[in-house]
Protein backbone atom coordinates (compact mmCIF):
# COMPACT_ATOMS: atom_id res chain seq x y z
CA UNK A 1 0.00 0.00 0.00
CA UNK A 2 1.50 3.10 -0.66
CA UNK A 3 2.07 5.52 1.83
CA UNK A 4 0.80 9.52 2.02
CA UNK A 5 4.05 10.68 1.04
CA UNK A 6 4.35 8.61 -1.79
CA UNK A 7 0.99 9.75 -3.40
CA UNK A 8 1.62 12.92 -2.76
CA UNK A 9 4.19 12.94 -4.53
CA UNK A 10 3.28 11.07 -7.38
CA UNK A 11 0.09 13.15 -7.44
CA UNK A 12 -0.16 16.53 -5.69
CA UNK A 13 2.08 19.72 -5.44
CA UNK A 14 2.34 19.87 -1.81
CA UNK A 15 5.63 20.79 -0.52
CA UNK A 16 7.57 18.78 2.49
CA UNK A 17 6.18 21.29 5.06
CA UNK A 18 2.77 20.45 3.95
CA UNK A 19 2.89 16.77 4.06
CA UNK A 20 4.84 16.55 7.76
CA UNK A 21 1.47 18.64 8.73
CA UNK A 22 -0.46 16.07 7.07
CA UNK A 23 1.87 13.45 8.84
CA UNK A 24 1.30 14.58 12.55
CA UNK A 25 -2.28 14.68 11.74
CA UNK A 26 -2.37 10.96 10.74
CA UNK A 27 -0.63 10.06 13.83
CA UNK A 28 -3.49 11.86 15.74
CA UNK A 29 -6.66 10.55 13.65
CA UNK A 30 -7.22 7.47 15.19
CA UNK A 31 -8.38 9.72 18.43
CA UNK A 32 -10.55 11.34 15.48
CA UNK A 33 -12.13 8.47 14.11
CA UNK A 34 -13.10 7.18 17.69
CA UNK A 35 -14.47 10.45 18.78
CA UNK A 36 -17.00 10.83 15.46
CA UNK A 37 -17.65 6.54 15.13
CA UNK A 38 -16.99 6.86 11.72
CA UNK A 39 -14.46 6.08 8.82
CA UNK A 40 -12.43 9.08 7.52
CA UNK A 41 -10.37 9.44 4.27
CA UNK A 42 -7.59 11.97 3.95
CA UNK A 43 -8.06 13.12 0.15
CA UNK A 44 -5.09 15.33 -1.47
CA UNK A 45 -5.56 17.73 -4.16
CA UNK A 46 -4.02 16.22 -7.42
CA UNK A 47 -2.14 17.70 -10.04
CA UNK A 48 -4.77 17.54 -12.89
CA UNK A 49 -7.86 18.97 -10.43
CA UNK A 50 -8.88 15.55 -8.78
CA UNK A 51 -9.11 14.57 -5.35
CA UNK A 52 -7.42 11.27 -4.43
CA UNK A 53 -7.78 9.45 -1.38
CA UNK A 54 -4.24 8.95 0.37
CA UNK A 55 -5.15 7.75 3.66
CA UNK A 56 -7.90 5.92 5.21
CA UNK A 57 -8.78 4.88 8.96
CA UNK A 58 -11.57 3.25 11.01
CA UNK A 59 -13.15 3.90 14.31
CA UNK A 60 -12.60 1.68 17.58
CA UNK A 61 -15.64 2.75 18.46
CA UNK A 62 -18.02 2.29 15.35
CA UNK A 63 -18.66 -0.31 12.53
CA UNK A 64 -17.53 0.64 9.09
CA UNK A 65 -18.66 1.35 5.76
CA UNK A 66 -15.95 0.62 3.75
CA UNK A 67 -14.60 -3.02 4.13
CA UNK A 68 -11.90 -1.97 1.36
CA UNK A 69 -9.34 -0.26 1.45
CA UNK A 70 -9.84 3.07 -0.31
CA UNK A 71 -6.53 4.32 -0.88
CA UNK A 72 -5.59 5.50 -3.79
CA UNK A 73 -8.89 6.02 -5.22
CA UNK A 74 -9.86 9.22 -6.53
CA UNK A 75 -12.84 11.16 -6.01
CA UNK A 76 -16.09 10.30 -8.08
CA UNK A 77 -18.01 13.34 -8.98
CA UNK A 78 -20.57 13.26 -6.25
CA UNK A 79 -18.49 13.55 -3.78
CA UNK A 80 -16.30 15.43 -5.21
CA UNK A 81 -18.68 18.71 -5.23
CA UNK A 82 -18.36 18.80 -1.60
CA UNK A 83 -14.97 18.21 -1.04
CA UNK A 84 -13.75 20.76 -3.54
CA UNK A 85 -16.24 23.24 -1.62
CA UNK A 86 -14.46 23.06 1.58
CA UNK A 87 -11.30 23.25 -0.24
CA UNK A 88 -12.38 26.38 -1.71
CA UNK A 89 -14.48 27.87 1.35
CA UNK A 90 -12.38 26.82 3.69
CA UNK A 91 -15.63 25.57 5.13
CA UNK A 92 -17.55 22.55 7.29
CA UNK A 93 -19.39 20.91 4.66
CA UNK A 94 -22.08 18.45 4.93
CA UNK A 95 -24.27 16.75 3.16
CA UNK A 96 -25.31 13.11 2.19
CA UNK A 97 -23.53 11.22 -1.07
CA UNK A 98 -24.08 8.13 -3.00
CA UNK A 99 -22.11 5.20 -3.01
CA UNK A 100 -21.66 2.04 -5.15
CA UNK A 101 -22.75 -1.24 -3.44
CA UNK A 102 -24.13 1.01 -0.51
CA UNK A 103 -28.29 1.00 -0.57
CA UNK A 104 -28.34 3.75 1.83
CA UNK A 105 -27.66 7.36 1.57
CA UNK A 106 -23.82 8.23 3.00
CA UNK A 107 -23.47 11.49 5.36
CA UNK A 108 -20.28 12.90 4.48
CA UNK A 109 -18.58 15.73 6.01
CA UNK A 110 -15.79 17.87 4.45
CA UNK A 111 -13.47 19.01 6.87
CA UNK A 112 -10.60 21.35 5.10
CA UNK A 113 -6.87 21.23 6.45
CA UNK A 114 -5.69 24.11 7.42
CA UNK A 115 -1.89 24.91 7.20
CA UNK A 116 -0.60 28.22 7.50
CA UNK A 117 -2.28 30.52 5.05
CA UNK A 118 -3.51 27.42 3.10
CA UNK A 119 -6.01 24.76 2.36
CA UNK A 120 -4.09 21.88 1.92
CA UNK A 121 -6.10 18.71 1.71
CA UNK A 122 -9.60 17.66 2.61
CA UNK A 123 -10.71 14.92 5.40
CA UNK A 124 -13.93 13.79 5.51
CA UNK A 125 -15.96 11.23 8.03
CA UNK A 126 -18.35 9.26 6.52
CA UNK A 127 -21.25 7.21 8.78
CA UNK A 128 -24.51 6.42 7.65
CA UNK A 129 -28.04 5.83 8.98
CA UNK A 130 -26.85 2.11 9.80
CA UNK A 131 -23.91 2.21 10.67
CA UNK A 132 -23.94 5.24 13.29
CA UNK A 133 -24.92 4.36 17.25
CA UNK A 134 -27.83 5.05 18.77
CA UNK A 135 -27.15 8.29 20.34
CA UNK A 136 -26.75 8.91 24.63
CA UNK A 137 -24.82 11.09 25.89
CA UNK A 138 -21.76 10.12 25.44
CA UNK A 139 -22.40 10.41 21.81
CA UNK A 140 -23.57 13.59 21.99
CA UNK A 141 -20.62 14.42 24.03
CA UNK A 142 -17.85 12.87 21.79
CA UNK A 143 -19.45 14.18 18.55
CA UNK A 144 -19.10 17.98 19.89
CA UNK A 145 -15.63 17.19 20.61
CA UNK A 146 -14.83 16.35 17.27
CA UNK A 147 -16.41 19.03 16.05
CA UNK A 148 -14.47 21.35 18.28
CA UNK A 149 -11.11 19.64 16.52
CA UNK A 150 -13.10 19.83 13.06
CA UNK A 151 -12.78 23.48 13.74
CA UNK A 152 -9.35 23.46 14.93
CA UNK A 153 -8.04 21.57 12.06
CA UNK A 154 -9.56 24.04 9.52
CA UNK A 155 -8.68 26.81 11.04
CA UNK A 156 -4.73 25.10 11.44
CA UNK A 157 -5.01 24.77 15.33
CA UNK A 158 -4.99 20.99 14.80
CA UNK A 159 -2.52 18.99 14.67
CA UNK A 160 -0.40 20.40 17.04
CA UNK A 161 2.35 20.61 14.98
CA UNK A 162 5.58 18.63 16.33
CA UNK A 163 5.17 19.86 19.38
CA UNK A 164 3.29 17.83 21.92
CA UNK A 165 3.91 14.08 23.38
CA UNK A 166 3.95 11.32 21.15
CA UNK A 167 0.39 10.06 21.34
CA UNK A 168 1.46 6.24 19.82
CA UNK A 169 1.94 5.79 24.15
CA UNK A 170 -1.04 7.85 24.99
CA UNK A 171 -4.39 6.06 26.06
CA UNK A 172 -6.97 5.94 23.40
CA UNK A 173 -10.51 7.37 23.34
CA UNK A 174 -11.97 4.18 24.63
CA UNK A 175 -9.76 3.72 27.71
CA UNK A 176 -11.75 6.86 29.44
CA UNK A 177 -12.70 10.21 28.31
CA UNK A 178 -12.37 13.69 30.83
CA UNK A 179 -14.44 16.62 29.28
CA UNK A 180 -12.78 20.16 30.61
CA UNK A 181 -13.79 23.52 30.31
CA UNK A 182 -11.65 26.75 30.68
CA UNK A 183 -10.83 26.31 34.14
CA UNK A 184 -10.48 22.72 33.70
CA UNK A 185 -13.43 22.04 35.65
CA UNK A 186 -15.25 18.72 34.75
CA UNK A 187 -17.84 18.71 32.13
CA UNK A 188 -18.12 15.04 31.86
CA UNK A 189 -16.61 11.73 32.65
CA UNK A 190 -17.22 8.54 30.15
CA UNK A 191 -17.83 5.60 31.94
CA UNK A 192 -14.59 4.04 31.92
CA UNK A 193 -13.06 7.52 33.26
CA UNK A 194 -15.53 7.39 36.20
CA UNK A 195 -13.93 3.66 36.81
CA UNK A 196 -10.57 4.99 36.80
CA UNK A 197 -11.52 7.84 38.80
CA UNK A 198 -12.80 5.51 41.54
CA UNK A 199 -10.24 3.48 41.90
CA UNK A 200 -7.78 6.34 42.76
CA UNK A 201 -10.66 7.08 45.24
CA UNK A 202 -12.61 9.81 43.71
CA UNK A 203 -16.09 8.17 44.51
CA UNK A 204 -18.24 11.70 44.15
CA UNK A 205 -19.56 13.24 40.98
CA UNK A 206 -16.69 14.44 39.28
CA UNK A 207 -18.81 16.58 37.18
CA UNK A 208 -18.51 20.28 38.04
CA UNK A 209 -15.18 20.01 39.81
CA UNK A 210 -12.07 21.30 38.44
CA UNK A 211 -9.30 19.12 38.28
CA UNK A 212 -7.62 21.00 41.62
CA UNK A 213 -10.27 20.05 43.67
CA UNK A 214 -10.67 16.46 42.56
CA UNK A 215 -6.35 16.26 42.70
CA UNK A 216 -5.95 14.22 39.41
CA UNK A 217 -3.74 15.73 36.46
CA UNK A 218 -4.26 19.04 37.39
CA UNK A 219 -0.51 19.89 36.70
CA UNK A 220 -0.68 18.38 33.21
CA UNK A 221 -3.95 20.23 32.51
CA UNK A 222 -2.25 23.62 33.27
CA UNK A 223 0.95 23.35 31.59
CA UNK A 224 -1.12 21.74 28.23
CA UNK A 225 -3.46 24.93 28.37
CA UNK A 226 -0.69 27.75 28.92
CA UNK A 227 1.92 26.09 26.38
CA UNK A 228 -1.24 25.42 23.66
CA UNK A 229 0.17 21.49 23.54
CA UNK A 230 -0.91 18.12 24.84
CA UNK A 231 1.05 16.66 27.84
CA UNK A 232 1.35 12.93 28.39
CA UNK A 233 1.68 12.44 32.15
CA UNK A 234 2.03 9.23 34.55
CA UNK A 235 0.65 10.05 37.83
CA UNK A 236 1.27 7.75 40.67
CA UNK A 237 -1.96 8.68 42.12
CA UNK A 238 -1.61 6.25 44.72
CA UNK A 239 0.99 3.43 46.15
CA UNK A 240 -0.82 1.06 43.87
CA UNK A 241 -2.81 3.14 41.47
CA UNK A 242 -1.22 4.78 38.70
CA UNK A 243 -2.47 6.83 35.56
CA UNK A 244 -1.22 7.41 32.54
CA UNK A 245 -3.19 10.60 31.03
CA UNK A 246 -2.78 12.39 27.80
CA UNK A 247 -4.34 16.20 28.32
CA UNK A 248 -5.54 17.79 25.30
CA UNK A 249 -6.49 22.02 24.84
CA UNK A 250 -8.67 22.93 22.99
CA UNK A 251 -8.00 25.99 20.98
CA UNK A 252 -10.09 28.63 19.24
CA UNK A 253 -8.73 31.54 16.57
CA UNK A 254 -10.49 35.10 17.37
CA UNK A 255 -8.41 37.06 14.65
CA UNK A 256 -4.89 36.54 15.49
CA UNK A 257 -5.85 35.59 18.75
CA UNK A 258 -5.84 31.96 20.35
CA UNK A 259 -7.37 30.65 23.07
CA UNK A 260 -8.29 28.14 24.84
CA UNK A 261 -11.70 26.88 25.20
CA UNK A 262 -11.23 23.94 27.19
CA UNK A 263 -9.82 20.44 27.09
CA UNK A 264 -9.86 16.67 26.61
CA UNK A 265 -8.49 14.28 28.99
CA UNK A 266 -7.66 10.81 28.00
CA UNK A 267 -6.84 8.28 30.78
CA UNK A 268 -5.93 4.91 31.28
CA UNK A 269 -5.44 2.82 34.37
CA UNK A 270 -1.81 1.49 34.05
CA UNK A 271 -0.98 0.41 37.49
CA UNK A 272 -1.29 -3.70 36.16
CA UNK A 273 1.39 -2.66 33.59
CA UNK A 274 3.54 -0.33 35.76
CA UNK A 275 3.13 -3.29 38.96
CA UNK A 276 4.58 -5.74 36.58
CA UNK A 277 7.51 -3.58 35.00
CA UNK A 278 8.29 -2.89 38.53
CA UNK A 279 8.26 -6.51 39.78
CA UNK A 280 10.55 -7.39 36.60
CA UNK A 281 12.80 -4.70 37.22
CA UNK A 282 12.98 -5.92 40.95
CA UNK A 283 12.92 -9.30 40.13
CA UNK A 284 16.10 -8.59 38.10
CA UNK A 285 17.99 -6.76 39.97
CA UNK A 286 17.82 -8.78 43.10
CA UNK A 287 19.41 -12.02 40.76
CA UNK A 288 22.24 -9.66 39.94
CA UNK A 289 22.23 -9.10 43.86
CA UNK A 290 22.54 -12.40 44.52
CA UNK A 291 25.41 -12.85 42.26
CA UNK A 292 27.11 -10.06 43.41
CA UNK A 293 27.10 -11.23 46.98
CA UNK A 294 28.02 -14.55 45.81
CA UNK A 295 31.16 -13.55 44.21
CA UNK A 296 31.97 -11.98 47.65
CA UNK A 297 31.92 -14.15 49.32
CA UNK A 298 34.11 -16.54 47.42
CA UNK A 299 36.71 -14.21 47.37
CA UNK A 300 36.47 -14.15 50.67
CA UNK A 301 36.62 -17.74 50.99
CA UNK A 302 39.92 -17.49 48.54
CA UNK A 303 41.66 -14.95 50.55
CA UNK A 304 41.10 -16.89 53.75
CA UNK A 305 42.61 -19.72 52.02
CA UNK A 306 45.80 -18.12 50.47
CA UNK A 307 46.23 -16.53 54.22
CA UNK A 308 46.29 -20.88 55.17
CA UNK A 309 48.80 -20.94 52.17
CA UNK A 310 50.98 -18.20 53.84
CA UNK A 311 51.61 -20.39 56.65
CA UNK A 312 52.01 -23.87 55.33
CA UNK A 313 55.54 -25.47 54.86
CA UNK A 314 54.97 -28.75 52.46
CA UNK A 315 55.25 -27.46 48.98
CA UNK A 316 52.37 -30.46 48.23
CA UNK A 317 49.79 -28.31 50.42
CA UNK A 318 50.84 -24.90 49.23
CA UNK A 319 50.28 -26.29 45.31
CA UNK A 320 46.91 -28.23 46.30
CA UNK A 321 45.98 -24.89 48.12
CA UNK A 322 47.13 -22.33 45.74
CA UNK A 323 45.38 -24.94 43.02
CA UNK A 324 42.27 -24.76 44.58
CA UNK A 325 42.02 -20.93 45.33
CA UNK A 326 42.55 -20.52 41.59
CA UNK A 327 39.10 -22.77 41.00
CA UNK A 328 37.41 -20.84 43.11
CA UNK A 329 38.32 -17.60 41.84
CA UNK A 330 37.23 -18.91 38.71
CA UNK A 331 33.85 -19.96 39.61
CA UNK A 332 33.42 -16.01 41.32
CA UNK A 333 35.00 -14.76 37.64
CA UNK A 334 31.64 -16.25 36.69
CA UNK A 335 29.24 -14.81 39.29
CA UNK A 336 30.96 -11.46 38.45
CA UNK A 337 30.18 -11.36 35.16
CA UNK A 338 26.62 -12.46 35.49
CA UNK A 339 26.00 -9.72 38.33
CA UNK A 340 26.77 -7.54 35.29
CA UNK A 341 24.61 -8.97 32.79
CA UNK A 342 21.06 -7.85 32.59
CA UNK A 343 19.67 -11.80 32.03
CA UNK A 344 20.65 -15.62 33.17
CA UNK A 345 22.87 -15.93 30.17
CA UNK A 346 26.31 -14.16 29.58
CA UNK A 347 28.83 -13.92 26.43
CA UNK A 348 31.30 -16.29 26.86
CA UNK A 349 34.35 -14.49 25.77
CA UNK A 350 33.73 -12.53 28.70
CA UNK A 351 35.14 -14.98 31.07
CA UNK A 352 37.71 -16.58 28.74
CA UNK A 353 39.96 -13.29 28.49
CA UNK A 354 40.10 -12.93 32.12
CA UNK A 355 40.78 -16.64 32.70
CA UNK A 356 43.58 -16.19 30.40
CA UNK A 357 44.83 -13.29 32.55
CA UNK A 358 44.14 -15.72 35.50
CA UNK A 359 46.30 -18.34 34.19
CA UNK A 360 49.24 -15.78 32.79
CA UNK A 361 49.00 -14.19 36.43
CA UNK A 362 50.47 -17.22 38.08
CA UNK A 363 53.27 -17.68 35.70
CA UNK A 364 56.35 -15.96 36.80
CA UNK A 365 59.38 -17.55 34.45
CA UNK A 366 60.45 -14.99 32.41
CA UNK A 367 62.90 -17.47 30.97
CA UNK A 368 59.96 -19.14 29.29
CA UNK A 369 57.14 -16.82 28.23
CA UNK A 370 54.00 -18.40 26.98
CA UNK A 371 51.80 -16.50 24.56
CA UNK A 372 48.00 -16.96 24.40
CA UNK A 373 45.32 -16.45 22.16
CA UNK A 374 41.64 -16.81 21.36
CA UNK A 375 40.13 -17.17 18.62
CA UNK A 376 35.80 -16.99 18.27
CA UNK A 377 33.62 -16.23 20.96
CA UNK A 378 31.25 -18.53 21.28
CA UNK A 379 28.31 -16.85 21.58
CA UNK A 380 25.80 -16.57 24.89
CA UNK A 381 25.84 -18.93 27.46
CA UNK A 382 23.43 -19.82 30.09
CA UNK A 383 25.19 -19.43 33.50
CA UNK A 384 24.56 -23.47 33.87
CA UNK A 385 27.05 -23.95 31.11
CA UNK A 386 29.40 -21.24 31.84
CA UNK A 387 30.26 -21.87 35.17
CA UNK A 388 31.30 -25.52 34.95
CA UNK A 389 32.62 -24.88 31.36
CA UNK A 390 34.90 -22.08 32.70
CA UNK A 391 36.32 -24.42 35.60
CA UNK A 392 37.52 -27.00 32.72
CA UNK A 393 39.02 -24.41 30.50
CA UNK A 394 40.70 -23.38 33.76
CA UNK A 395 42.23 -27.18 34.18
CA UNK A 396 43.04 -27.40 30.51
CA UNK A 397 45.16 -23.81 30.44
CA UNK A 398 46.83 -24.61 33.63
CA UNK A 399 47.75 -27.84 32.34
CA UNK A 400 49.17 -26.49 28.89
CA UNK A 401 51.08 -24.46 30.76
CA UNK A 402 52.48 -27.01 33.26
CA UNK A 403 52.84 -29.98 31.82
CA UNK A 404 53.66 -28.01 28.19
CA UNK A 405 56.13 -25.80 29.29
CA UNK A 406 57.85 -27.28 32.36
CA UNK A 407 60.70 -25.62 34.03
CA UNK A 408 63.60 -26.14 31.68
CA UNK A 409 61.22 -25.81 28.39
CA UNK A 410 61.92 -22.30 26.26
CA UNK A 411 58.17 -21.72 26.44
CA UNK A 412 55.53 -21.42 23.53
CA UNK A 413 51.73 -20.39 22.85
CA UNK A 414 48.65 -21.74 24.30
CA UNK A 415 45.46 -20.99 21.88
CA UNK A 416 41.71 -21.59 22.74
CA UNK A 417 38.99 -21.36 19.91
CA UNK A 418 35.57 -21.13 20.94
CA UNK A 419 32.72 -22.35 17.82
CA UNK A 420 29.15 -22.66 18.47
CA UNK A 421 28.29 -25.04 15.44
CA UNK A 422 24.41 -25.20 13.60
CA UNK A 423 23.52 -28.30 15.50
CA UNK A 424 23.86 -26.18 18.91
CA UNK A 425 26.91 -27.63 19.84
CA UNK A 426 30.23 -25.51 21.11
CA UNK A 427 33.34 -26.68 20.05
CA UNK A 428 35.93 -25.56 22.63
CA UNK A 429 39.82 -26.41 21.94
CA UNK A 430 42.57 -25.84 24.03
CA UNK A 431 46.05 -26.82 22.38
CA UNK A 432 49.43 -26.26 23.23
CA UNK A 433 52.34 -25.97 21.11
CA UNK A 434 54.55 -27.60 24.58
CA UNK A 435 56.54 -31.18 25.17
CA UNK A 436 53.31 -33.25 24.26
CA UNK A 437 51.66 -35.76 26.22
CA UNK A 438 53.87 -39.34 27.78
CA UNK A 439 53.57 -41.72 25.44
CA UNK A 440 51.93 -44.07 27.93
CA UNK A 441 48.87 -41.21 27.98
CA UNK A 442 45.82 -42.88 28.55
CA UNK A 443 42.87 -40.66 29.14
CA UNK A 444 40.79 -43.38 31.02
CA UNK A 445 44.03 -44.10 33.72
CA UNK A 446 44.51 -40.49 34.25
CA UNK A 447 44.38 -40.05 38.05
CA UNK A 448 45.34 -36.32 38.71
CA UNK A 449 42.82 -34.12 40.10
CA UNK A 450 42.51 -31.60 37.37
CA UNK A 451 42.00 -34.55 34.48
CA UNK A 452 39.38 -35.54 37.03
CA UNK A 453 37.59 -32.81 37.32
CA UNK A 454 37.52 -31.85 33.83
CA UNK A 455 36.13 -35.59 33.21
CA UNK A 456 33.29 -35.19 35.83
CA UNK A 457 32.43 -31.32 34.54
CA UNK A 458 32.38 -32.38 31.28
CA UNK A 459 30.86 -35.75 30.89
CA UNK A 460 28.24 -34.99 33.61
CA UNK A 461 27.12 -31.62 34.16
CA UNK A 462 27.44 -30.67 30.94
CA UNK A 463 26.86 -34.00 28.87
CA UNK A 464 29.40 -33.02 26.42
CA UNK A 465 32.25 -35.11 25.20
CA UNK A 466 36.59 -34.80 25.59
CA UNK A 467 39.51 -35.53 23.11
CA UNK A 468 42.64 -35.69 24.33
CA UNK A 469 45.34 -36.18 21.70
CA UNK A 470 48.80 -35.18 20.34
CA UNK A 471 49.04 -32.13 18.08
CA UNK A 472 50.15 -32.70 14.81
CA UNK A 473 51.59 -30.21 11.79
CA UNK A 474 48.22 -29.83 10.46
CA UNK A 475 46.89 -28.36 13.52
CA UNK A 476 48.90 -25.08 13.17
CA UNK A 477 47.77 -21.86 13.09
CA UNK A 478 48.47 -18.44 12.58
CA UNK A 479 48.40 -18.61 16.21
CA UNK A 480 50.39 -21.38 17.12
CA UNK A 481 52.81 -23.40 15.25
CA UNK A 482 53.65 -26.74 15.44
CA UNK A 483 57.26 -27.61 14.49
CA UNK A 484 57.01 -31.31 14.58
CA UNK A 485 55.39 -34.62 15.77
CA UNK A 486 55.08 -35.22 19.31
CA UNK A 487 55.03 -31.48 20.22
CA UNK A 488 52.38 -30.26 21.66
CA UNK A 489 48.55 -31.40 23.36
CA UNK A 490 45.11 -30.92 21.56
CA UNK A 491 41.67 -31.14 24.15
CA UNK A 492 38.38 -31.19 22.41
CA UNK A 493 35.50 -30.37 23.62
CA UNK A 494 32.02 -31.02 22.17
CA UNK A 495 29.35 -29.24 24.59
CA UNK A 496 25.60 -29.80 23.89
CA UNK A 497 24.29 -26.10 24.53
CA UNK A 498 20.91 -26.44 26.56
CA UNK A 499 19.41 -23.34 27.95
CA UNK A 500 17.49 -23.52 31.57
CA UNK A 501 13.63 -23.48 30.43
N1 LIG B 1 48.77 -30.01 27.90
C1 LIG B 1 49.41 -31.10 28.35
N2 LIG B 1 50.64 -31.43 27.87
C2 LIG B 1 51.28 -32.51 28.33
N3 LIG B 1 50.80 -33.35 29.26
C3 LIG B 1 49.58 -33.10 29.77
C4 LIG B 1 48.84 -31.98 29.35
N4 LIG B 1 47.67 -31.98 30.02
C5 LIG B 1 47.70 -33.04 30.83
N5 LIG B 1 48.82 -33.73 30.69
C6 LIG B 1 49.18 -34.95 31.38
O1 LIG B 1 48.07 -35.42 32.10
C7 LIG B 1 48.39 -35.59 33.47
C8 LIG B 1 47.17 -35.35 34.36
O2 LIG B 1 46.83 -34.00 34.46
P1 LIG B 1 45.98 -33.47 35.67
O3 LIG B 1 44.88 -34.44 35.91
O4 LIG B 1 45.61 -32.09 35.42
O5 LIG B 1 46.95 -33.57 36.91
P2 LIG B 1 48.18 -32.67 37.24
O6 LIG B 1 48.10 -31.45 36.40
O7 LIG B 1 48.03 -32.34 38.67
O8 LIG B 1 49.39 -33.51 36.95
C9 LIG B 1 49.51 -34.64 33.70
O9 LIG B 1 50.32 -35.00 34.79
C10 LIG B 1 50.26 -34.69 32.39
O10 LIG B 1 51.15 -35.79 32.36
MG1 LIG C 1 46.54 -30.29 36.15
Amino acid sequence: MPTLVEIAHERSNLDEASLEHLNSLLSEWGMLADFCFADMLLYLPTRDSQFIVAAQVRAATGQTLYDTDLVGVVADTNERVMIDDAYKSAKLITGEIKVEMIAEPINLMAIPVRFGDRIIAVLTREWSQRTGRKPGQLERTYLAIFEVFAKMISTGLFPFDGRGADATVAPRVGDGVVVLDADTRVRYASPNAVSAMHRVGISANAVGQTLAELGIAETAARHAFERLEPVVEEFEQTTDVTLLTRTIPTLKRTGRQVSVTGGVVLLRDVSELRRRDRLLLTKDATIREIHHRVKNNLQTISSLLRLQVRRLKSEEAISAITESVRRIRTIALVHETLSREAGEDIAFIEIVRPLLRLVEEGLQSADRPVKFSVIGDGGRLPATIATPLSVVILELLQNAVDHGFPEGSKGGSVLVTLGQSDDGQLSVRVIDNGQGLKSDFEMAKVTGLGLSIVRTLVTTELAGTIQMRAATVADSTKELKIERAGDGTVVDLKIPIVGEK
